[in-house]
């Protein structure tokens, strides 16, 4: 886990929350969640995973922490910024509403609208 990019994510500061999976019996930070409130109804997103932890379900379990206290502080539409070809991003967020994404180079912007309510048994 790069120690810029936690330290980075990791800044108390109002509106900034951040979520970590820590390797039993250590401090070694196998998983890091994110949210950054942007203005009164937006936030930020970030999950970041190490690669051996991948595919284990840490990113879904702190993605529905940071869409929680998303939706606990008002907040009606999250933005992430994932490589363009991250299928699997893209679903883990649609299974919390609505996403639409736009391409910008080897980029994708997503926008995650909450407005619709969580999406039950997805
Ligand atoms: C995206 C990321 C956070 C997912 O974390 P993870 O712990 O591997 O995710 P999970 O184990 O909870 O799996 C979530 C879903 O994505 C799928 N998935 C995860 N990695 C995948 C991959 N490399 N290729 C295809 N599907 C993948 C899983 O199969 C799962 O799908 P399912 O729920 O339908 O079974 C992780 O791959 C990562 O850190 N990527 C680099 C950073 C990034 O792109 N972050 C997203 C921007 S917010």
């Amino acid at each position: 886990m790069p120690s810029a990019y936690v330290d980075a994510v990791t800044t108390p500061g109002r509106g900034r929350w951040s979520w970590g999976v820590v390797r039993p019996r250590s401090t070694e930070l196998l998983a890091l969640a994110s949210l950054f409130a942007g203005g009164p109804s937006t936030a930020e997103v970030s999950v970041l995973v190490a690669d051996d932890w991948q595919r284990r379900g840490l990113g879904t379990l702190l993605l529905a922490l940071a869409i929680g206290r998303a939706r606990d502080d008002g907040v009606r539409t999250v933005h992430a910024t994932t490589l363009s070809g991250s299928g699997h991003t893209r679903r883990m967020l649609a299974r919390h509403g609505e996403v639409t994404s736009r391409l910008d180079g080897p980029a994708a912007s997503l926008c995650l609208d909450l407005t619709g309510g969580a999406k039950v048994g997805q």
